[in-house]
């Protein structure tokens, strides 16, 4: 049954942002965006309403987001939807999320492919339920000779969990006598990590008013910018988006080096 809740946040207003937009330097664009999406749980409960109420309209600031980064000729954005630690929450919930995740993709592949969005993944899926990974599979399948955004998505994701999986990958080269382990370098890692198809992101976004990096791409955030704000995820909105693309585009990034 579908509950009440739903038809309400479907599409919810999303404020326009044009103001922002014509203020933003297009040299200064980040190439690629990273999302921490946390509040949803915390968005529901503040309004009386089940937790999945928060993940559906968590959803639909999801794909808005899209959008936006689409509309601004973004690289590439990862959106952070379920981490290896999300196993922790009820059953009930991990399944609604999946369901969420068929949701998704019933609804807006077509739009992804017209915006000749290329979709990719990020987690150890084989974990997920089976129709979930064949979900998987046709996304990328329908999008892989796409030219444009790419849209990768952190399902069953760890950032330490990652970067085992590296390390053995490395020591079994190692092993194998196919590397020396004096050859081991930060290309070398980087060509290991599962997101080694996108840059490293310029810009990480995390709503919530939560301060952490929890366990997201944590090699490739090195030298990321950081951009905080105290909106629950399914409040996040175009404008929100922007603002934070306007907030990267004014800062000075020095990597280490002098200006
Ligand atoms: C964190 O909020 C959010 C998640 C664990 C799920 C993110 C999912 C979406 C944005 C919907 C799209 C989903 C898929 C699978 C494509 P939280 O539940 O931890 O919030 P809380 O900290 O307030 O409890």
């Amino acid at each position: 049954m579908v509950p009440d809740w739903k038809s309400l946040f479907r599409g919810s207003a999303q404020p326009e942002s044009s103001g922002f937009t014509t203020e933003i330097d297009p040299s200064r664009l980040p190439r690629h965006v990273a999302v921490i999406m946390d509040g949803n749980g915390r968005w529901a409960h503040a309004r009386g309403l089940p937790r999945a109420a928060g993940h559906h309209a968590g959803m639909v600031a999801m794909r808005e987001t899209i959008r936006a980064a689409d509309d601004l000729s973004i690289g590439a954005i990862t959106l952070y939807a379920f981490s290896t630690e999300n196993w922790k929450r009820p059953r009930t919930e991990i399944q609604y999320l999946w369901n969420l995740l068929e949701e998704f993709f019933r609804a807006d592949m077509d739009e992804l492919v017209e915006r000749n969005v290329r979709v990719v993944f990020i987690g150890d899926t084989r974990k997920l339920p089976s129709y979930t990974q064949k979900t998987i599979a046709k996304s990328i399948e329908r999008t892989k000779d796409n030219s444009g955004m790419i849209v990768q998505f952190a399902l069953n994701y760890g950032s330490r969990a990652e970067l085992v999986d590296v390390v053995h990958r490395l020591a079994q080269q190692v092993k194998d006598g196919t590397l020396e382990p004096d050859d081991i370098s930060e290309e070398v890692v980087t060509q290991c990590l599962s997101a080694h198809c996108v840059p490293d992101p310029d810009l990480l976004i995390r709503t919530s008013g939560d301060k952490r990096v929890s366990n997201f791409l944590l090699w490739q955030i090195a030298y990321a910018e950081l951009y905080f704000l105290d909106e629950m995820w399914p409040d996040f909105t175009k404008a929100h988006f922007y603002e934070a693309i306007l907030a990267y585009s004014k800062r000075e990034r020095r990597f280490g080096g002098l200006k």
